[in-house]
């Protein structure tokens, strides 16, 4: 038979901080009341990366009083996302919260976001602030027009939702196992466990977000960009084979417009003959296009099949500009000026198309395993952490 403690409901709140120590304790004081007062079973595991401001000292006190508190500090790893699943790998129950620490969301809310997934109404449920009753409180308009941009660049994958730019969600544990591999990068692990784990089943609860007191939040420029990038690789995932061409279209576009600037400034104020006019656009072309493929290279390195994309880059580039400047030279005598360089520029990218779609696979998709899979692991072994509880 079934022990009682069995059939409790259990959820683990994983809680990512970094330099949160005087939110701590309010925070799990509330959490406490919030799943006492159901009678549930909980536990929260705070991920910390080795915070300056004296967490590290908060958390032992903390576990002591609360034995369902637990703590990882990483003293290698820094990012939230990655401490998120950290924070999952060491939880016990079958539900799982994810929680800031800053009393932005509000604690006496988790409950109802298990709540859904125990009554198997919903395989994710997100604490929203963009569901009728759900609000921010007093967000400047600049956080605001941030957080709509971002919410729809994220449209395609999650269709209907209103808030998947939230750090406030819950899961059921056994989700996890059915993600595709999942990439911790920057601060939008939800949407990546929405999208890594087909999740279709979403239900919005509205909260109120409220404007954190002590602390300041961590989210940075850097991090805007970085979330950038990570929908650019959830497009690649979801979309494998539109996506890489849509991209590759926006660039040649880029670097085309650039390059009827210079060569319409050329021709006008540089006093130099039409050859040696297409010549610098075609260049300036491959100049912005450089530009994207060094962002490709260092932020995709571990997906990357080949081994010197520099020097591939510049043989490909070489062969666009011979074929540009033979197509511009071919039919500049019977063509005009700007539908020379058009011409010349469509060559450059049928060529441009064909040969990286050969050499490169940067048309086609990321097919590749992630080679650094094997680098990382290898990584954690050596990674000193800390695991503390009561
Ligand atoms: N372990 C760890 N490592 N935790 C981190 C890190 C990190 O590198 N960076 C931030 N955190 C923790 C913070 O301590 C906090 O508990 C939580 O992650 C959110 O960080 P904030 O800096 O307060 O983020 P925010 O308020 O700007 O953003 C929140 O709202 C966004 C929606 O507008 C977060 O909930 C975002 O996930 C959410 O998208
Ligand atoms: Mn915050």
């Amino acid at each position: 038979m079934d022990s009682p403690e069995k059939n409790r409901v259990g959820a683990s709140v994983i809680v990512p901080t970094y330099c949160e120590a005087e939110n701590l304790p309010s925070l799990i004081a509330q959490v406490a009341d919030a799943f006492n007062a159901r009678g549930w079973q909980w536990e929260v595991i705070v991920v910390d990366d080795n915070s300056p401001d004296g967490t590290a000292e908060v958390l032992p006190a903390l576990a002591k009083n609360y034995p369902q508190v637990r703590f990882l500090i990483r003293k290698e790893d820094r990012g939230l996302s990655s401490a998120v699943l950290a924070g999952f790998a060491l939880a016990r129950f079958d539900y799982l919260v994810v929680m800031d620490a800053d009393l932005s969301h509000p604690p006496e809310m988790a409950p109802a976001l298990v709540e859904p997934l125990v009554a198997k109404q919903a395989d994710f449920v997100i604490g929203s602030r963009n569901v009728a009753g759900g609000r921010t409180e007093s967000w400047g308009i600049f956080r605001w027009l941030n957080s709509a941009v971002a919410t729809a660049l994220s449209r395609p994958f999650v269709g209907q939702v209103r808030d998947s730019m939230a750090g406030f969600f819950a899961l059921r544990r056994e989700l996890l196992a059915t993600c595709d591999a999942l990439n911790p990068i920057g601060y939008k692990i939800g949407l990546e466990l929405i999208v890594k784990g087909r999740v279709r089943w979403i239900v919005e609860i509205p909260i109120v977000f409220r404007n954190r007191i002590r602390g300041k939040s961590k989210l940075t420029l850097a991090e805007q960009f970085r979330y950038l990038e990570h929908l650019s690789r959830l497009y690649d995932y979801q979309f494998p084979r539109g996506s890489p061409r849509v991209k590759f279209l926006i660039v040649c576009v880029c670097g085309a417009l650039v390059s009827l600037g210079a060569v319409a400034l050329l021709v006008k104020v540089g006093h130099t003959g039409f050859l040696p006019a297409l010549a610098m656009g075609l260049s300036a072309m491959i100049l912005v296009t450089l530009l994207f493929f060094v962002r490709y290279v260092r932020t995709q390195r571990d997906f990357i099949r080949m081994k010197r994309p520099y020097l591939e880059f510049f043989l490909i580039s070489v062969a666009e500009w011979c074929t540009g400047l033979l197509v511009g030279w071919a039919v500049h005598h019977v063509c005009g000026i700007l539908w020379s360089v058009l011409l010349a520029l469509g060559g450059l990218v049928v060529v441009r198309y064909v040969l990286r779609k050969i050499f490169l696979h940067d048309v086609r998709g990321i097919r590749g395993e992630r080679l650094a899979e094997g680098r990382a692991a290898e990584a954690k072994e050596t990674t000193p952490s800390v695991l503390g509880s009561s």
